[in-house]
């Protein structure tokens, strides 16, 4: 089967306004195959939401593509323009469900006119027939057993943070996209209205508005009950990809052994474990990193980790970064 997303050695940077470069991602492939769940998790600031304007080809200064290539079903994303991006590619081909609901809903328009405003911008129809659009969101909302009236009547701050997360992802997903990206959309949300949020991408998937879709976290456990595979990433790069199961019960990078150490209490059967702590900090991506990233922090690291730079191997039948990793 042909893959529904390439990514080739993508290395995104920003540039900021006194001329520093931050090498946000570097160096990121990976393909999905359609009905595909991708976890990626990571650190906050390893990059993860900078990919993901990479993945969707939208490069607004001050991020900018450095190399690479991002392909859906055999399309090019690199090299367009914002305005063909936003017109033929987002909420069609590939759309993301944003990280906090509250920001990507506008504060003085109703539900059903953001949804309307969002499909304007995101078709060649600009015209975009209000009606057709508002039938559509109430037989989106109605199929997750929502409000419908209420909420599509409702200003953003009407609303409870769980029912404006629902609504960002009916509206995110209500052109059918080929692939979704969501981009830690439980994080700012309490647990009971997390359960939520997952059931209702869950539903989704079931009922086959999309089938393929990156999730991301930076709460890696969280992933076992949601990814076929996991990516992890560090410092921009990835440095574990393999299935759930392997990344999550059995970790060969050190990062991820950390990472899932550092998760233990969210873990009911490793109730007795201490959960222990990544000392340090990630490296700076102000400059060009040389050696492992990792190995300031790495409980195993040998010395000449330090200056040895780090490829992706085979280790088993996962991808790992690391030379010493079995
Ligand atoms: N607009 C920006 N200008 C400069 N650097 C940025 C900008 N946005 C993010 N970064 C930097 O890029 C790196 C990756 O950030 P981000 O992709 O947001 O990470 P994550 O989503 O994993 O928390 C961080 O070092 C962050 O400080
Ligand atoms: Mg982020």
């Amino acid at each position: 089967m042909s893959h529904i997303l390439e990514v080739k050695d993508l290395t995104l940077h920003y540039l900021t306004r006194f001329g520093q470069k931050i090498h946000a991602v570097t160096d990121v492939s990976f393909t999905m195959k359609q009905g595909e769940i991708l976890g990626i998790a990571g650190e906050s600031g390893c990059g993860k939401s900078t990919l993901v304007n990479g993945l969707m080809g939208l490069f607004i200064p001050p991020l900018y593509p450095t190399s690479g290539d991002v392909l859906v079903s055999g399309e090019s994303l690199m090299n367009r323009t914002t305005k063909d991006i936003r017109t033929n590619i987002l909420s069609q081909k590939v759309s993301m469900i944003p990280q906090g609901a509250f920001n990507a809903l506008n504060p003085t328009r109703k539900i059903k006119d953001i949804a309307a405003d969002v499909m304007a911008a995101h078709s060649e129809n600009k015209s975009g027939n209000k009606r057709e659009i508002y039938e559509r969101l109430r037989e989106r909302f109605d199929l997750f057993g929502m409000e419908t009236d209420r909420i599509l009547n409702s200003y953003p701050i009407q609303l409870t943070a769980g029912e404006r997360q629902r609504s960002v992802i009916g509206i995110s997903t209500l052109l059918n996209p080929k692939v979704v990206i969501a981009d830690e959309p439980t994080s700012a949300l309490d647990v009971t209205t997390q359960k939520v949020v997952i059931k209702m991408i869950f539903d989704l998937l079931e009922k086959n508005i999309f089938s393929t879709m990156i999730f991301i976290t930076h709460e890696l456990p969280l992933l076992r009950h949601v990814a076929h595979n996991i990516a992890i990433m560090y410092a921009g790069e990835f440095v574990e990809c393999g299935t759930a199961v392997q990344v999550v019960h059995d970790p060969r990078h050190p990062y991820t052994k950390a990472l899932m150490g550092a998760m233990l209490s969210a873990d009911a059967n490793q109730k007795n474990k201490k959960p222990t702590t990544i000392e340090g900090a990630p490296p700076s991506l102000a400059k060009k990193i040389e050696g492992c990233r990792f190995a300031e922090r790495c409980p195993s690291a040998r010395p000449e980790c330090r200056n040895k730079n780090q490829n992706l191997r085979m280790v088993g039948e996962r991808l790992v970064r690391c030379d010493y990793a079995e």
